[in-house]
């Protein structure tokens, strides 16, 4: 006879096979290795993140059926691996010829467990936009999210588009966080309570400082009421903000100005508090 499985609320990970899942990470020191190009996986939009960071992230804190949302869906990764994993996803995206190709790729991507994933044109900041994503979720019969992903710009590190309400076209850091703290909020309304909900950051310089962008969006989520669960530090790998094959340049002007090489990126985990 079988042993029963032991599960959290959260996760459908075997408590009693706990040793047995190598590949779950649970230190806050992501080193992810190279990215995973399964396809349709790409890493042919310049902004995306390693499809292992949304798979992290789905198996540690959903289950099977369980719905994602993702404010910042790009070319869809988050969803791609929803599929793969059995999770539904909704995703929103500001760029109409975007969320077109990434509509495409992900539903050429295999969906083994059946779940619905759907690409949402809008703007994360809006409510017209939530509104839109709650009616979603009621089609799928849950009242709300369990789990929500945001990736955002880094503010202005990379331009996504001309279009008004772009977080990367934001004129100041305070600008970018004003309108990222919309978007906070919005999560907060769409998750469920006790949902978890992963940010993933990096900081900047600008005007010959570093800008700690990580630490100001996770103060904005603090501030509309979740609860800090993790500042997971991730490597990144090649330089994929940008450095290429100027490498050399870019030590050179380090030693000049003082500063370091961006080599890493914030996921930090947050949790919706209980209802009272
Ligand atoms: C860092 S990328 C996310 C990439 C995504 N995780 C992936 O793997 O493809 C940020 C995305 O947010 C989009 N974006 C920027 N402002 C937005 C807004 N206000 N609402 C929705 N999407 C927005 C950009 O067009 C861009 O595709």
């Amino acid at each position: 006879m079988q042993e029963q499985r032991k599960e959290t609320e959260f996760s459908d990970i075997d408590l009693k096979q706990w040793k047995q899942y190598d590949d779950v990470l649970v230190e806050t020191l992501w080193l992810l290795g190279p990215r995973d190009k399964t396809e349709p996986h790409a890493g042919d939009y310049w902004g995306n993140f390693i499809p292992q960071i949304p798979y992290q992230v789905l198996t540690r804190f959903t289950k099977r059926d369980h719905v994602v949302v993702d404010f910042f869906s790009g070319m869809g990764t988050t969803l791609i691996e929803c599929r793969r994993l059995g999770r539904h996803g909704i995703g929103v995206e500001i760029d109409p010829t975007i969320a077109r190709r990434s509509t495409e790729r992900i539903r050429s991507a295999p969906n083994p467990y059946d779940v619905y994933t759907e690409v949402l044109v809008g703007d994360s900041t809006a409510q017209e936009t939530v509104d839109r994503v709650k009616t979603q979720l009621a089609g799928l019969g849950a009242p709300q999210a369990d789990c929500v992903i945001l990736h955002p710009p880094y503010h202005d590190i990379i331009t996504f588009s001309e279009i008004n309400g772009d977080l990367s076209r934001a004129g100041s850091t305070e600008a970018f966080l004003e309108q990222f703290g919309r978007v906070a909020e919005h999560a907060s309304t769409v998750l469920k309570p006790s949902g978890f909900m992963a940010l993933v950051i990096g900081d900047k310089y600008a005007n010959a400082q570093l800008v700690p962008l990580g630490f100001y969006c996770m103060q904005r989520c603090i501030d509309v009421g979740f609860t800090l669960k993790a500042i997971n530090v991730k490597e990144i790998q090649n330089n994929e903000r940008g450095k290429g094959r100027n490498g050399n340049l870019w030590k050179y002007r380090a030693l000049v100005g003082g500063f370091y090489l961006f080599k890493h990126e914030y996921i930090m985990v947050f949790r919706k508090p209980a209802h009272k």
